[in-house]
């Protein structure tokens, strides 16, 4: 019989057998998936496992602190934190293009989990062979199914290791669905805002800056999200709406009244939507008196943002995110 008790017997047995003595890596990316490959591997061969977590400074309120706090106390797993906040920022500095944003965070992600891994290498050396990934099972249908290896190429120049280092792949979801890990994630004592979390992009608060992205209109998007969040959160509508991205306009200004003096700040969108599986979805209708709350919040408590709107288009044709 199917039940979450055995998923996870099941997984450390075969996990253990798999690693044998040797070592694995686990890249935690904050979402659900990655937490809850890491925290089966973490159960299933203790410290043998390290985890690294890159921080590019895009993910939302209090996200980072999860990972840190939260997991590590959780799982008790060996946690490798990279602030790499400045880098991303630099490398975005000037840009505005969606796709060109994309590429820069896909690129520096990469590379400086590389680094991170090939100083794991240098300090627990050969016995370092697998690498974790939190493949669900609709991943594994649609790239055709097979299992592999993944290479790493030591293109960073800090001597003493081979061209090539090969890492064996440890898949511990392969056959589970999306709430399948969640109930896993729950059963192995993960917390709620880790194991509940809605779908967030790898490039994260970096494609939800229309224009350049800085570090005041970062910081000044994730006031405006979180407040939006706590306020979802406190009607009731987590499980109602799919996700409700929260995106700064930045390149555009417009007039307002507060006090007695003119501003001229930036609109925020709400984007909130309803879905299945984020292929299509629809806005969501939500209550008035919760939009009005959120608006007066984020138009209230957030420097130089004057004006809340609300996003009321389906996909297609506009897709969830802005960029
Ligand atoms: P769109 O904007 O294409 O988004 O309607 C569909 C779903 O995918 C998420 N999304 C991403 N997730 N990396 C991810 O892991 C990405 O680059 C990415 N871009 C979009 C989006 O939040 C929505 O759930």
């Amino acid at each position: 019989t199917w039940t979450t008790h055995n998923v996870v017997e099941e997984q450390v047995a075969l996990i253990r057998e798999q690693v044998g003595t040797k070592r694995a890596i686990c890249g935690l990316s904050g979402g659900v998936d990655s937490a809850v490959a890491a925290a089966l591997v973490q159960k299933a061969i203790g410290s043998q496992l390290t985890c690294v977590y890159v921080d590019h400074g895009l993910m939302r309120k209090g996200e980072t602190e999860q990972v840190e706090k939260d997991f590590v106390a959780a799982t008790g797993a060996n946690l490798k934190v990279v602030d790499a906040q400045e880098r991303f920022l630099n490398a975005l500095a000037g840009v505005s293009d969606p796709e060109e944003k994309r590429k820069i965070i896909g690129r520096e992600f990469i590379r400086v989990f590389e680094q991170a891994q090939l100083e794991i290498l240098q300090e627990d050396g050969p016995e370092v062979a697998f690498l974790v990934q939190g493949t669900l099972y609709p991943d594994v249908v649609e790239s055709g199914g097979g299992t592999g290896t993944a290479n790493i190429k030591s293109h960073h120049n800090v001597g003493g290791l081979p061209d090539d280092i090969e890492f064996e792949l440890v898949e511990p979801l392969r056959k589970l669905f999306k709430d399948e890990v969640r109930m896993v994630g729950q059963e192995l004592g993960l917390p709620d805002e880790i194991v509940q979390r809605q779908p967030f992009p790898g490039p994260g608060l970096g494609i939800r800056i229309v224009g350049e992205v800085t570090k005041e209109r970062l910081d000044l998007l994730r006031e405006a999200d979180a407040i939006a969040r706590e306020e979802l959160t406190a009607a009731g509508l987590d499980r109602e709406i799919w996700q409700c991205p929260v995106v700064l306009l930045a390149d555009v200004r417009s007039v307002g009244v507060q006090g007695d003096g003119r501003t001229y700040g930036h609109p925020i969108v709400l984007r909130p939507v309803s879905s299945e599986d984020a292929m299509t979805a629809d806005w969501t209708r939500m209550p008035y008196d919760v939009l009005a709350k959120i608006s007066t919040r984020i138009t209230n408590e957030v420097a130089d943002v004057n004006r809340v709107v609300l996003d009321v288009t389906s996909k297609p044709p506009g897709t969830i995110e802005w960029e």
